[in-house]
């Protein structure tokens, strides 16, 4: 049911601070996360020699945003597999591995023989998905209910947060045993009770993102430019764009700028950079110094506050997002890109809930 909207895409984006409180729903302690479905296997999790997130789409998207944060409590090294790439190569896998299956539906088809691969090579097998009895679900040696409630649009929206969500409990799980990271790691499992009313918050730029996009209409391509904990957002941002909206987009590593990408630069193309506060933004600050030099056509994202230390011009369009723990920001910055992407959609008259060419779970390969 769609209730009081008129797509189910705009209806899970809106959803997000309820999808997000089921999933953190009797998880959190007083300084520690519980995850029924992984507390038997963390010892074998911190004892494994690597962590590999093997997902599509969206999902891999999700374990990308979520990589920094499992780097930095695991202390284990974080590899990342498109399960696509992953059966093509027939990638190195141990059996002191955990593999990580992230999906939504729990059907994917290229999921679901890398995790057939991933058994035969006796990797412990992790499942993160939203189905409760999908092939993925049964498949796996344990897991995590993501608990976003049904997502019907096409394009993934409140799965995507919840999945990120999930992946940093995960992380605070298994570091729960390291010392150098304790504080870091308590400030953030206290910080997790309010993240659905950051997103609310974020949630009010809905107008002003539908004015962005009515800026947009008539553009051919967009760049997004995003790193560190936010090159996920790039990624998710543009592939939101690309689905929905039928515009061409990329997600761009910043610090990638300068080798290549730099030569699109000019005063049509739109550049989307996000530039919330965190260890990478003086970085950003200067990509977005180098790109208004070249006369870019700025949108910058950036934190509550930064507008006039973020913008060289009048000309740079701004987008002001609520600030969070570093590794729970992505969760706010991809929601004015959703937002971006839905309307872009309905003001050029596409389908937002069945995208042409686009299904929802791809059974086959
Ligand atoms: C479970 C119950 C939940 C109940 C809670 C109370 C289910 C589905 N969940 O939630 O209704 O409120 O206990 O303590 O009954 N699993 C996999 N692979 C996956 C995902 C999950 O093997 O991809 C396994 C888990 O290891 C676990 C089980 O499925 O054994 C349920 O997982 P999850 O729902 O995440 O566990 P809880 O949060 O404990
Ligand atoms: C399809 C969907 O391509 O599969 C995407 O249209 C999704 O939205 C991708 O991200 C992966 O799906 P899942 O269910 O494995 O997360």
């Amino acid at each position: 049911k769609k209730g009081n909207y008129d797509h189910f895409m705009q209806k899970e984006i809106h959803e997000q601070p309820h999808s997000l409180t089921t999933t953190m729903r009797g998880r959190l302690r007083a300084n520690d996360v519980v995850l029924g479905g992984l507390k038997d296997h963390l010892k074998t999790i911190r004892h494994s020699r690597r962590i590999i997130f093997i997902g599509c789409g969206t999902s891999y998207n999700a374990a990308l945003a979520a990589r920094p944060f499992m780097e930095e409590l695991s202390g284990i090294p974080v590899t990342l597999e498109l399960a696509s790439d992953l059966l093509d190569r027939q990638g190195v896998m141990y059996r002191e591995d955990t593999a990580v299956f992230v999906s939504q539906s729990g059907e994917t088809a290229d999921t679901l023989l890398a995790l057939e691969y991933a058994l035969e090579h006796g990797a412990l097998c992790v499942g993160i998905t939203n189905t409760v009895g999908s092939t993925l679900a049964r498949k796996t040696h344990c897991g995590v209910h993501i608990n976003a409630g049904c997502e019907i649009g096409v394009a993934s929206t409140k799965a995507y947060t919840s999945q990120i969500v999930v992946m940093v409990m995960m992380a605070l799980a298994i570091g729960a045993d390291k010392i150098s990271t304790q504080s870091k790691r308590e400030a953030i499992i206290n910080s997790l009770p309010d993240l659905p009313n950051k997103v609310s918050e974020v949630l009010k730029l809905d107008n002003e993102m539908k004015d962005l996009a009515e800026s947009l209409i008539e553009v051919q391509s967009l760049l997004v430019f995003g790193r560190g904990y936010n090159y996920a957002t790039a990624l998710e941002g543009a592939l939101k764009v690309k689905e929905v909206a039928l515009t061409h987009s990329e997600g761009m590593l910043a610090g990638e700028m300068k080798h290549g990408p730099l030569a699109l630069v000019d005063e049509t193309l739109p550049i989307i950079v996000i530039a919330t506060r965190d260890a990478c933004f003086s970085k950003q600050q200067s990509v977005i110094q180098q790109l208004h030099a070249r006369k870019g056509r700025l949108i910058v994202m950036c934190s509550n506050g930064d507008a006039s230390s973020v913008c060289p011009s009048e000309s740079c369009r701004v987008i002001e997002v609520p600030q969070v723990a570093d590794c729970l920001q992505p969760v706010i910055n991809i929601v004015p890109l959703q937002l971006l992407a839905y309307h872009l959609t309905v003001l050029r008259g596409y389908d937002v809930d069945q995208p042409r060419n686009l299904a929802k779970s791809v059974t086959t390969q």
